[in-house]
């Protein structure tokens, strides 16, 4: 029988130090031995966003804690991996190469196989460490800093349908948070007002809706958002607020989500299709509610992972570490960090005003 492999993963792109264990099952599936995820919200609290300086500065004094602490939760010593997985990008280059050199030190040193991964991939392959799930599936990704639908073949083998061509949907969520005197990070705060209040109450802009095939927008939305908010009179406008930018959101996400899923049964011919919602913004039970309903409508089984493997962690970097692994891709240890590096690098970058969709 083949040995199960036992990864580290190390995780450092944004705000959060994370460090993981993670062990192949007989089923294919992942046992996570420990997963320690130390966030960075306090230290940027003040600041409405990630401080580049300060993530990193934060990363460098966590990083050997947390990676002890996810050894020892593992009941497991370095001697027992099988290699060691850092996220190599894309991130901030100062944050995300304090994971790296540290994976890198430990795989040197011990003379294991480093794999350096792509934490879209990452988020890409998280729902396979607790759910056997064939290839290809549909893929959303909801971040902070990313918005982008995948056709997810294989491993290492991704078609970007569509991407926002401006701000990520978590990035919307707080940047509307913010402008209603809501703490970084907004959304979840976002959701609960949302309940309070009448969804009907403020006609927002849903950017691009009928053009651009799967490609999204939110700077116009932001703007309105930002205009009304000047002129609230009182704590229940402020709900309205809340509650009729995420109506619109679930409109654009929903029609969306409709097209992506169109683009995918084009070319793949599965007898059961996967669409997988993953991001920090996953979280947001609206949102569940409605892309599980318009699953049904396309015959999608949609599945959610964990919340906990849902938002940044180091899990999904040892398990894409492992999935490499086992289709022997492995990196030297000059591998560099990358600000930028798209999961599929035929897709054009369609980020900037002027675009042309
Ligand atoms: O994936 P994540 O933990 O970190 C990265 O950005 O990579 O996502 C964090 C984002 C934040 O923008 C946060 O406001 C948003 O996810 N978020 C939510 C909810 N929970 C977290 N947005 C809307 N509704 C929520 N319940
Ligand atoms: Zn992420």
């Amino acid at each position: 029988m083949k040995k199960k492999l036992t990864f580290l993963g190390i995780e450092t792109s944004c705000d959060e130090t994370a460090a993981s264990v993670v062990r192949e099952k007989s089923d294919g599936t992942g046992e996570i031995l420990s997963n320690v995820v130390s966030s960075q919200i306090q230290e940027h609290k003040e600041f409405g966003g990630v401080v580049p300086e300060i993530a990193a500065r934060a990363h460098v004094e966590k990083i050997e804690f947390v990676i002890k602490k996810a050894i020892n939760e593992s009941n497991l010593n370095l001697k027992n991996l099988d290699g060691i997985a850092a996220t190599a990008g894309p991130g901030l280059i100062v944050c995300l190469t304090v994971g790296l050199n540290i994976g890198k030190a430990i795989a040197g040193s011990l003379n294991k196989p480093l794999l350096a991964v792509n934490h879209l991939e990452g988020h890409a392959l998280s729902p396979k460490i607790n759910k056997k799930i064939e290839f290809p599936y549909l893929l959303l990704l909801i971040s902070g800093g990313h918005t982008q639908f995948l056709q997810v073949n294989g491993v290492n083998n991704y078609k970007r349908l569509g991407t926002t061509i401006d701000d990520a949907l978590g990035e919307a969520f707080d940047k509307t948070a913010k402008l209603l005197g809501i703490e970084f990070p907004g959304g979840p705060k976002i959701e609960e007002w949302a309940r309070k209040g009448n969804e009907n109450y403020f006609e927002l802009p849903k950017p691009i809706l009928k053009r651009g095939g799967c490609n999204l927008s939110f700077a116009g939305l932001k703007t309105a958002v930002l205009k009304i908010s000047k002129n609230l009179k009182n704590k229940e406008e402020k709900y309205h607020l809340a509650a009729s930018f995420q109506k619109t959101i679930n409109e654009i996400l929903y029609e969306k989500t409709n097209i992506a899923m169109k683009e995918f049964l084009k070319v793949i011919r599965n007898k059961k299709n996967t669409f997988v919602i993953a991001g920090g913004v996953a979280a947001n039970l609206s949102i569940r509610e409605n892309l599980t309903k318009l699953s049904r409508e396309n015959q999608f089984s949609p599945i959610f992972p964990p919340t906990n493997l849902c938002s940044d962690n180091a899990a999904m970097i040892a398990w894409a570490g492992i999935e490499r692994f086992k289709i022997n891709l492995v990196d030297n240890l000059e591998f560099p960090s990358k600000a930028r590096w798209p999961l599929d690098s035929s897709a054009p970058f369609l980020k900037g005003p002027g675009l042309k969709l």
